[in-house]
């Protein structure tokens, strides 16, 4: 899979913009807050559809604008690929491909992947259990597109329930009981599926996980992975009506896979109280070098590697280990502080005030 080329329109910081990448690597280079991340953000956004940066569509949209468009030509196993995506402030708009328009948005997922190194993956490690999930569910997605449709039901299902669950106003009516009854079926269907589905992951990361903190870290240490969901104990269905007084009371749903974590630890101690910065770091960078593994594996391409600013962060050891152990495809690299030692880029973007210069 190579991208070739790609335009932006009202994205972000950029009215138009356009840009062409090499086979190998492409640095991004230009000072703070010149647009070098909003470009990482576009290619991004053509694989998953959503923003690395967890920001909503509507941060996407060049302010004043009403929409923006993002276009990009790839190749892969010799056909190639014209890839079209609009973005509306209030969700996914329109997609094509090749042309032609596709009948779910969702069904672009999977013709381009890319793999997003980045400073904000410290988070993974020391951020909240959504961080984590969010890892888990888009390394799921990057590996089988199919299971985009899990989490996005998710998301309507606990709303709809949760509305539900206010409007009770803590009382159980014989038709909130009833009304109730068809969310919980739906949530428990859908629910121990996207479970199920995260911790066959993390079984499939285990290795590569392990494998990939020793060499980043440079020395051995016993970390492990493991899907944290209490409720997975007794089952959904019982979980929900044993917790069904308290989600009343409280008018939100306490149950279920949008509560579940990933639980890391390093020599038996939970990486996120206990490990120390370095290693939360080396950790983190390997959460995302197992899951570029994993997806190369199962789809039998490498992913595009987007290493946002990634270096800038790390001491010499971390970014010479990474640089060593990344199987180095098609990659774009960002920097505001110049190239990283040891980087010989095929071509290179100067970003100033918003325009793009070739060298
Ligand atoms: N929707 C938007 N409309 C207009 N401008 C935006 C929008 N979203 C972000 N920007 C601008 O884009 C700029 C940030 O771009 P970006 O994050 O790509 O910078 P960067 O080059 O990666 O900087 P750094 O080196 O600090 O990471 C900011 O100046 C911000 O104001
Ligand atoms: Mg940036």
């Amino acid at each position: 899979m190579h991208l070739q080329r790609l335009w932006l329109s009202d994205f972000r910081s950029y009215t138009t913009a356009e840009l062409t990448f090499a086979p190998g690597l492409t640095a991004l280079l230009g000072a703070n807050g010149q647009g070098k991340t909003n470009i990482m953000e576009a290619v991004a956004y053509l694989a998953t559809l959503s923003s690395f940066r967890g920001a909503p569509n509507e941060a996407l949209v060049r302010r004043g604008a009403a929409g923006a468009v993002l276009r990009a030509e790839a190749e892969r196993e010799g056909r190639a690929l014209l890839i079209e995506a609009e973005i509306t402030p209030s969700g996914r708009g329109r997609v094509q491909i090749n042309r032609h328009r596709l009948a779910r948005t969702r069904d672009l997922l999977g013709a381009l992947r890319v793999s997003v190194f980045s400073p904000d993956d410290l988070e993974l490690v020391k951020g909240g259990p959504a961080e984590r999930r969010r890892y888990l569910d888009e390394t799921l997605v990057a590996r089988r597109p199919a299971a985009d449709v899990l989490r996005t039901d998710l998301d309507r299902i606990l709303r709809q329930r949760n509305a539900l669950l206010k409007q009770a106003g803590g009382r159980l009516t014989p038709e909130i009981d009833a009304t109730l009854a068809v969310w919980d079926a739906k949530l428990v269907e859908v629910g121990e599926a996207l479970a199920e589905a995260r911790a066959a992951l993390i079984e499939d990361l285990a290795p590569s996980l392990a494998g990939a903190y020793d060499d980043v870290a440079g020395r051995p240490a016993h970390v492990l992975a493991t899907y944290e969901a209490p409720w997975r104990a007794t089952g959904l269905a019982a979980a929900l009506e044993a917790a069904r007084r308290d989600e009343l009371r409280r008018g939100t749903s306490l149950v279920g896979p949008h509560r579940d974590d990933l639980l890391l630890t390093i020599d038996d101690l939970p990486s996120r109280t206990h490990a120390s910065q370095g290693e939360q770091r080396s950790l983190a960078l390997a959460l995302r070098l197992a899951a570029h593994r994993v997806v190369t594996e199962s789809t039998g391409t490498p992913p595009i590697l987007l290493l946002d600013d990634v270096f800038s962060e790390l001491d010499p050891d971390r970014s010479w280990a990474l640089l060593t152990h990344l199987p180095l495809g098609q990659t774009l690299l960002s920097s505001a502080t110049g190239l990283p030692p040891g980087t010989t880029p095929e071509q290179i973007y100067r970003i100033e005030d918003g325009s793009l210069r070739l060298s």
